[in-house]
């Protein structure tokens, strides 16, 4: 996809931003100064619509007309209108999502309902290397339950070979946290189904920086961020997605007010919601949802397939700059090199990633770590121009050929790596 000749220069960088259609959209970001931001995957930064949406909310919603907003600005409709704006991105109807509490709350609902809905089923197959929380919240939910289902960890080679008739649900992500990894969801929710299985999709690596199409591959349930690709800021709250044709059967385990199929009639007795309200559990997080509807705002201006190619070209500049500049220097490619098969990321590996990092940071160029030694760059499409991966893979170089990383003060580890 990205035609460059060798080697890559500085003038045919600079001259893939000027013919890039997406680099107005950079404008909408508050981006500080000079700050070159890799960590979109983990952090999306702040839009000057969130800000604005948010005072406006603080000063005349919550200030002047208080209880009232709930009503007169829509606080109560919020999680089914933005629930309905994140399913557009994943490619999901309207009616089949909605936003509430955070992705580890909604995987443990999910997953309590996978399990109700294959009974006789007892396995949840997954991966060792998902993101900690989807194997944790399993672990926690298996323990509640009589009698214990058994959480099946299997690498994605024999995941497929490892679905049986013992397999209720399958909890993947789509896009692996570390290694940025991007799994084929049509053909492992194909597979699972010809099974019997369920699959539980986890797409906070992949929704906002690619197109998902969960109806077109006839997926089951998914959760996800929205604090990442969606820019809805720290801790925003997460969304539910539910298939209609599960709607009516799969139940949650929470049964929280907001759940409730007439909540204002404060019912002595829990009825659960029609449709996927019932996903639904306390009072939402106004504010954040707010932030969270105003940074979608973007996303109306662009097609997803756009975002999707200019990431894929990100990617592969920053792989084809690694090797032309950095090779010999300890860096292995963790990520597929092959971009289909990546998702909005390329992870590197060193034996000195952290400190490596460290030193990037203090440069103004903002990627993150994941132990045990992988440096990951985030690469996000609606801000990122191709002239930041030209001048990271610059300072990588230096940093490398220097030595600069080995100093004490890169040793120093924070509680946020
Ligand atoms: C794949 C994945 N799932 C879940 C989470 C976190 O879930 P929560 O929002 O509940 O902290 C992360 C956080 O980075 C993640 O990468």
């Amino acid at each position: 996809m990205l035609e460059l000749s060798s080697p890559i220069t500085r003038e045919a960088v600079v001259a893939l931003d000027r013919g890039d259609a997406l680099s107005p959209l950079r404008h909408h970001f508050d981006l500080p100064q000079g700050l070159l931001y890799f960590d979109g995957n983990s952090l999306g930064p702040l839009l000057h619509a969130s800000r604005q949406r948010v005072a406006e909310t603080l000063q005349q919603h919550w200030g002047q007309d208080l209880i009232q907003s709930w009503n007169r600005h829509g606080w109560i409709d919020l999680p089914r209108r933005v629930g309905a704006r994140v399913a557009r991105l994943i490619g999901a109807e309207p009616d089949e999502v909605v936003i509430a509490d955070s992705t580890s709350i909604n995987l443990f609902k999910l997953l309590a309902a996978a399990l109700d809905l294959r009974p006789g089923r007892s396995v949840i197959l997954s991966q060792p290397s998902q993101f900690p929380t989807d194997l944790y919240m399993a672990q926690g939910l298996a323990e509640l339950r009589q009698p214990q289902p058994q959480l099946r960890l299997v690498e994605s080679d024999n995941l497929i070979s490892a679905l049986d008739s013992d397999v209720a649900v399958v909890s993947l992500s789509h896009v692996d946290f570390k290694t940025g990894e991007r799994a084929d969801l049509r053909r492992i929710t194909r597979a699972a189904h010809q099974h019997g299985a369920l699959v539980l999709w986890d797409l906070s690596h992949s929704a906002g920086a690619m197109e998902i199409g969960l109806s077109r591959a006839e997926a089951d349930l998914a959760v996800g961020c929205t604090y990442k690709f969606l820019n809805g800021g720290p801790g925003s709250p997460a969304y539910v997605y539910v298939a209609r044709r599960h709607q009516e059967r799969a139940q949650s385990p929470l049964w929280g007010w907001f759940g409730h199929r007439d909540p204002f009639a404060f019912d002595t007795h829990y009825m659960p919601a029609p449709g996927i309200d019932r996903f639904q559990c306390g009072t939402p997080p106004i504010l954040s949802l707010v932030a969270v509807d105003a940074a979608l705002d973007i996303f109306d201006q662009v097609e997803l397939a756009q975002l999707r190619q200019k990431s894929m070209m990100l990617g592969e500049l920053l792989v084809a700059l690694v090797e032309q500049q950095c090779s010999g220097r300890g860096l292995t490619l963790a990520s597929p090199r092959d971009s289909k098969s990546r998702g909005s990321q390329v992870s590197l590996r060193h034996s000195a990633g952290y400190q490596i990092m460290q030193a990037l940071i203090e440069r103004g160029i903002v990627g993150d770590f994941r132990a045990p030694d992988v440096l990951r760059f985030g690469l996000t499409p609606l801000y990122q121009r191709f002239l930041d991966v030209w001048e990271a893979v610059e300072a990588l170089r230096d940093i490398l050929e220097n030595r600069v990383w080995d100093h004490p003060r890169f040793q120093r580890r924070g509680v946020v790596t």
